[in-house]
């Protein structure tokens, strides 16, 4: 598990509850901060290693053979990674995978899947198989009711909304099309059946590792449909046949995702992080519900793992909560700016203890400052 507060010294490191850029294990950070100046013996830090050198090519292989292990990603797949984030991928999956096909089915369930929308319509008819606008985002369309297409490049959801807090708690099963997933603020939160999927992406910065790195794991069978005015760099064909160096990578982002990837192993694997993350969601959704003053608005069995929004029972006593909870070590709490009120996100990295923290400062503050 990481250190908690207490082992760490509660004036130096929060509790950072940041949606991402997100807390990283300590563990990690330590590690890299060791290394920094001097990587292993090698004169020079790894930000400062050409990315074809012999010593960041061994950095980069371990990263992407550890990954493969902890997803069972199949050999037939490629692992990509690239540059431009999660939203640069909202307009290359397009451009990588419509082909001849001029029809792309979306499942709109908040936020990010509509920005994922908005951005695929430039290149093709997109036809949104299901939304729960109407509900305020407040769970998943039930997969039964969903109008999906019979001759769409591939169906494309957002396995969880990291603004709303709605989680898809199973892969769906209702087309032919290959599916396509932007699991950004889930992905290494659980196991996940890789061979369901065509593509699964991810911006890194969440469960991941730093910024500037995205994520991409393509099944290899997809690849050589690009459009022609799509970048090489941003070519999943070319990008697999380069390993991921076509041209210059994120490294430093890469080494320290693959320090995560390592440290991922040391806690048991996904199955172990799958009941830890679900230990520490039960908790803070169980003291949100036993509580008269804190709501979350989403239905029971959508609720995210991850990213868990609250409101409280008295808007104009937002401020205050926020503040005392800085006072108290746990940091950016403030909901995302579209819908206000409170975001707890609890990754990976969230030790358990923090989770405790964050209960115990909710009730204190419900009891005495509500
Ligand atoms: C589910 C989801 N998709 C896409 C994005 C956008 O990611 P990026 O900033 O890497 O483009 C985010 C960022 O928070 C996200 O949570």
């Amino acid at each position: 598990m990481s250190k908690t507060l207490e082992q760490v010294g509660a004036e130096s490191r929060c509790y950072n509850f940041s949606a991402g850029p997100a807390a990283l294990p300590l563990e990690v950070l330590e590690q890299a901060a060791s290394e920094l100046s001097n990587w292993r013996g090698n004169g020079a830090g790894v930000m400062e290693l050409s990315h074809r050198s012999k010593a960041f090519v061994s950095i980069a292989d371990q990263a992407i053979s550890d990954l493969r292990e902890l997803l069972n990603i199949p050999d037939d797949y490629a692992v990509l990674f690239l540059q431009g984030g999660a939203s640069g991928q909202f307009g290359c999956i397009p451009m990588n995978l419509l082909g001849n096909a001029s029809r792309l089915d979306y499942v709109h369930t908040g936020q990010w899947s509509k920005k994922a929308i908005a951005e695929a319509r430039k290149h093709a008819e997109v036809n949104v198989v299901a939304t729960a606008e109407a509900s305020g985002f407040n769970h998943i369309p039930d997969p039964a009711e969903w109008t999906c297409s019979t001759d769409a490049a591939y169906l494309h959801y957002t396995p969880n909304e990291t603004i709303g807090g709605v989680e898809f708690g199973f892969v769906p099963e209702v087309s032919e099309a290959p599916l396509v997933a932007d699991m950004s603020s889930t992905l290494l939160s659980r196991p996940v059946d890789v061979s369901r999927f065509g593509v699964i992406y991810a911006g890194a910065q969440k469960n991941i590792g730093p910024s500037g790195l995205t994520i991409v794991i393509v099944k290899r069978a997809l690849l050589g449909n690009a459009h022609k005015l799509l970048p090489d760099a941003f070519n999943f064909e070319l990008q697999d046949k380069a390993g991921s160096m076509l041209n210059t990578p994120p490294t430093f982002a890469w080494y320290m995702s693959g320090l995560v990837f390592q440290w991922l192993k040391q806690q048991g694997g996904l199955d172990v992080v799958a009941t830890n993350n679900k230990r520490k969601a039960d908790k803070l959704y169980g003291a949100i519900d036993a509580s008269d003053y804190y709501q979350n608005p989403v239905r029971e069995d959508c609720r995210s793992w991850m990213n868990i929004p609250f409101i409280c029972g008295d808007s104009t006593r937002d401020e205050a909560f926020l503040q005392g909870a800085t006072d108290a070590g746990l940091h950016t709490l403030k909901g995302h700016r579209s819908v206000g009120g409170m975001r707890a996100s609890i990754y990976n990295a969230m030790p358990e203890a923090g989770v405790d923290a964050l209960v115990a400062y909710m009730q204190e503050f419900e009891r005495t400052g509500a």
